[in-house]
């Protein structure tokens, strides 16, 4: 990849690691924005020729075989999946309460009950043995995140889902080119969804995806959220058709200007993909010496890695605290936080009669003090923002090599002092 023939954008403060953070585009793709804008049609009313070539690579990039529609957001894509998978009223629905609250919400809309789940440790993703044990004659689906690009163990979920009849949905907003077993994510279940928002792998600055090769989840997506032009050209069932000139109350296309800026993402994101892994193992290569007790994440040999989208390290010292490490990685330059809390110290899941009028009552949803590998997960992370990993670029390992060095200098006569 060439910078000359790439867009900067400007990086300071925190940002000094890097010469350009993802996103960034190619200059031809800015100059099809420009165009695009010009042409004053950026409405998808009808149907719109580059969300048509976006939605075909889409799915041959991530997910083939299956059919994509294109949507405003991750969180349109999982509104729509959650209306279109047509479940009781009353359903009960499985979910991980550890992931990003948007996965979970959009459901409560429709008056789905999520059943909150704890997680597996180290990976982080939904503990299907919790998830079993949750099961009642009410649910009726299970959906899972591969979170940070981990892909959950498919095969385990088709499996519980067969088991209960469970229909099964993917949220693969953070694992973008990433497989289990060699098979992609998103292929698995009855639906996926990929968040192609913000700083994803493939990002449109605000965009997401729906992928089914059910038909008639298709369909009841394309008359929730794609009403009129969309759903009458490419309705299956014609029962449905009455359906499609109201809609439901929602607009969830996706604009055509963030369908140009996805079509470049998806044209290299093997490259991506590969750039991103290469700078990871250069990055775990200066930390791990400086701060061994900063632990890299677990890797299973039936993940093949895609995304990383952010990464997460455990901080395992019995001395300092994670608190005294973030502070320190901070003030060296480094772009560190603490991983938010589960789902299930949400107040939307204590109190849900705030959804008015919807069939979710009064009584909480969850027992916030039942998830405890969670809790204990998320108080030893530590999540970097990666988007300074995107390019090519050796000095950025080089400055992550003398931060370290500092930060552990900085950190040994602390820990000296809190021993004494
Ligand atoms: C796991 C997950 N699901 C869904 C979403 C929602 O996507 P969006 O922000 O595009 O609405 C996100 C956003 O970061 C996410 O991380």
């Amino acid at each position: 990849m060439s910078s000359g023939l790439m867009s900067e954008n400007g990086s300071s403060g925190l940002d000094s690691t890097a010469k350009r953070l993802w996103p960034f585009f190619s200059i031809g793709t800015e100059e099809r924005v420009l165009t695009k804008l010009r042409s004053g049609n950026l409405a998808a009313m009808h149907i719109d020729p580059i969300i048509d070539e976006a939605e075909q690579l889409l799915t041959s990039t991530l997910s083939p075989g299956s059919r994509a529609i294109f949507c405003g957001s991750g969180t349109d894509a999982l509104l729509s999946a959650y209306f279109a998978l047509n479940l009781d009223a009353d359903a009960e629905v499985l979910v991980p309460t550890n992931t990003f609250r948007a996965t979970v919400t959009p459901m409560m809309l429709l008056g789905l009950r999520p059943v909150l789940c704890d997680s597996t440790p180290y990976s982080g993703g939904i503990d299907l043995v919790d998830a079993e044990r949750r099961v009642t004659s009410k649910t009726q689906a299970i959906v899972v995140t591969h979170l940070w690009g981990h892909p959950v163990d498919m095969h385990a979920v088709m499996a519980l889902a067969r088991k209960f009849s469970l229909r099964v949905l993917e949220d693969c907003s953070h694992a973008h080119g990433a497989c289990w077993q060699g098979r992609s994510v998103g292929t698995f279940g009855d639906a996926a969804i990929y968040s192609l928002g913000t700083t994803k792998m493939v990002s449109g600055g605000k965009a997401g995806v729906l992928f089914t090769s059910d038909t008639e989840i298709y369909d009841r997506a394309l008359i929730f959220g794609q009403p009129k032009h969309r759903a009458t050209a490419h309705l299956n069932d014609a029962s449905l058709k009455p359906f499609t000139e109201s809609g439901f109350g929602v607009n969830l296309r996706g604009s055509p200007l963030a369908a140009i800026l996805v079509i470049d993402h998806l044209q290299r994101l093997q490259e991506t993909i590969a750039i991103k892994n290469k700078n990871l193992a250069k990055f775990e290569a200066v930390m791990s010496p400086a701060l061994p007790e900063l632990v890299c994440p677990k890797r299973d040999e039936r993940w093949t890695h895609g995304t990383w989208y952010k990464y997460q390290t455990r901080w395992v010292d019995s001395v300092l605290s994670r608190d005294t490490l973030v502070m320190t990685l901070r003030s060296a330059g480094m772009r560190v936080s603490k991983p938010e809390k589960g789902l299930h110290h949400l107040p939307l899941f204590q109190y849900p009669e705030i959804l008015q009028g919807r069939p979710l009552g009064t009584a909480p949803l969850c027992d916030p003090r039942a998830y405890l590998v969670t809790d204990a997960l998320l108080e030893e992370l530590v999540t970097w923002d990666t988007r300074d990993l995107y390019d090519e670029d050796n000095d950025v390992v080089n400055r992550y090599a003398e931060m370290f060095t500092i930060v552990a200098s900085q950190l040994d006569p602390r820990r000296a002092v809190v021993m004494k």
